[in-house]
Formats: structure tokens, C-alpha cells, sequence
């Protein structure tokens, strides 16, 4: 398997909680490399497009309006299939169902609060790095 990015979010509920290092930890243990990241204040356009494809969902709302309610850290995460690795190291979206060691296990208090974003798929996480990054600001 060669190497591969996905894009991660650190969400409002982990830099509110003063986590981003805690989380940063977990990431680096598990071996992938942080080769591009910026705090942000997302746009409210911004959680739209970017949570479009749940924009149905009777949960879109709340979503939005969590992504918006403080800053987030976007990342870019390197390594040997980077994409599956860190839905591993997340845990299930729901942090009562993941596993333990996971970042949702540890951190998280809710499914709508769940710490972390990561891509689901090699073409999604190409997308989404596009949404937030510049190939410049990418250092690997
Ligand atoms: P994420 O991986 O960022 O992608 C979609 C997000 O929707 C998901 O993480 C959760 O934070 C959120 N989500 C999923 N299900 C629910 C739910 N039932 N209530 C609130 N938010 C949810």
C-alpha cells in the first residue's frame, strides 16, 4: 500500500477542551504524519459545502451550527494507508460504540461532539483537502 493523505478535522469540542495536542498525540503515535494544518474559524458556507452530502439529514442543522461555534484545526495526515488508518484511530462516529484507545473513546461526549473528522475514502479525502488547503501549504 503506498502512501496516502486524508484530511482531518480537530472539532469545535477539542479546542474548546484545549485538546488539539492531546489529540495531535494519538494521531503521531499511530504513525501518521501531520504535514499540513491551520486553526479556522469555518464559515457557516463553509460547514454547508462541506457537510453537503448530509444536508437531508435531520441532524444538518445542529451540525452546522456546531462546526461553526468555534475554531477547528484542519489537517492534512500522511502515511501508509493514511485513509483506513485514521478512521482506526478515531473509533466508531458514535464514541459510546468505539473502541477503546480510540480518539472518540477517549475524548468524546456525544455523536453530534465527536472530536474528530476523517475522510472516508481516497476520493473524498482529495476533495475535502482541496476545500481547505493549497498544495503549497502541504509539506510532507
Ligand atoms: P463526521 O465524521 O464529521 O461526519 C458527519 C457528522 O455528523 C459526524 O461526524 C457526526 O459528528 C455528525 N452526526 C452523525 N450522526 C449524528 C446525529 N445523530 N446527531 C448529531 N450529529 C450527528
Amino acid at each position: 500500500m503506498a502512501t496516502e493523505r486524508t484530511f482531518s478535522i480537530l472539532k469545535p469540542d477539542a479546542t474548546k477542551r484545549n485538546l488539539t495536542g492531546a489529540v495531535n498525540a494519538v494521531i503521531e503515535k499511530a504513525g501518521l504524519r501531520i504535514v499540513g494544518q491551520r486553526r479556522i474559524q469555518m464559515s457557516q458556507a463553509q460547514a454547508e459545502k462541506f457537510y453537503e452530502i448530509h444536508k437531508e439529514r435531520p441532524f444538518f442543522g445542529e451540525l452546522v451550527t456546531f462546526m461553526t461555534s468555534g475554531p477547528v484545526v484542519v489537517q492534512v495526515l500522511e502515511g501508509e494507508n493514511a485513509v483506513a488508518k485514521y478512521r482506526e484511530v478515531m473509533g466508531a462516529t458514535n464514541p459510546a460504540q468505539a473502541a477503546e484507545g480510540t480518539i472518540r473513546k477517549t475524548f468524546s461526549e456525544s455523536v453530534g461532539e465527536n472530536t474528530v473528522h476523517g475522510s472516508d475514502s481516497a476520493d473524498n479525502a482529495k476533495m475535502e483537502i482541496a476545500q481547505f488547503f493549497q498544495d503549497s501549504d502541504i509539506v510532507g
